[in-house]
């Protein structure tokens, strides 16, 4: 596969099948941490969603706790390394294989999700993302990521190039002014039921 990025060809090869099965180790810890995350922000979004769409979905932790919490929910996914797509089609029966940045909906979704891969897409490609989380969101888009009020890069285990914060969903907010902000929320490391130290932005398409 032809990828733009050296971040796309990071995650689709070694780097991405490694980190794939490190998250397959700790894998019940996740999903009840990632439980305790998205019940809140299912709390915090007062019309009901039955479709969800996740880019970057990796092995499925997120979808995964997603059905526990609305075991109705018709999952879909996109997800670039292919070892992390083998394991997506056993939990989601929509898996896209390949990079967001070629992904094309052909639907809307009521529930559109990323969380900790915006901060991994090179960042003169975040216009691009931010215009298919958009696209294919009929209502909601979940942004959690590492914020940081300016754009900041970070050494990411040993490699440079590879880890970027910022405010995502401001800067998503600032280009399409249709979705408001519903609630937000930050998880500490230490937390009983932790995150990475995420933040995350649940935003409304306002004209729905
Ligand atoms: C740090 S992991 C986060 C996984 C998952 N979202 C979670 O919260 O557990 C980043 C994921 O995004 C995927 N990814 C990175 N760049 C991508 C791209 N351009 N298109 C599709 N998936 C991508 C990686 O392969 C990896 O599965």
């Amino acid at each position: 596969m032809a990828y733009r990025t050296e971040q796309e060809k990071f995650w689709a090869g070694s780097f991405g099948d490694e980190y794939t099965e490190r998250n397959y180790d700790q894998e019940g810890r996740l999903i009840a941490n990632n439980i305790a995350l998205f019940a809140k922000i299912i709390a915090a979004s007062t019309h009901e969603w039955s479709t969800v769409l996740e880019f970057g979905a990796n092995r499925g932790l997120n979808l995964h706790a997603i059905r526990t919490l609305r075991p109705g929910a018709e999952l879909t996914a996109v997800e670039i390394n292919p070892t992390a797509a083998a394991h997506l089609r056993t939990i989601v029966p929509n898996v896209h294989e390949g990079s967001i940045l070629d992904f094309e909906p052909a639907e809307q979704y009521d529930f559109v999700l990323i969380k900790t891969v915006l901060i991994h897409i090179q960042p003169d490609m975040l216009p691009a993302i931010y215009e298919k989380l958009a696209q294919s969101s009929r209502r909601y888009v979940c942004i959690c990521e590492y914020y940081n009020p300016t754009p900041v890069e970070v050494v990411y285990r040993g490699h440079t190039d590879k880890l970027f914060k910022r405010d995502f969903a401001g800067e998503f907010m600032a280009k399409f002014p249709e979705f408001r902000l519903v609630n937000y929320g930050f998880v500490y490391h230490g937390e009983a039921f932790p995150q990475d130290d995420v933040t995350w932005f649940l935003m409304e398409r306002g004209s729905v």
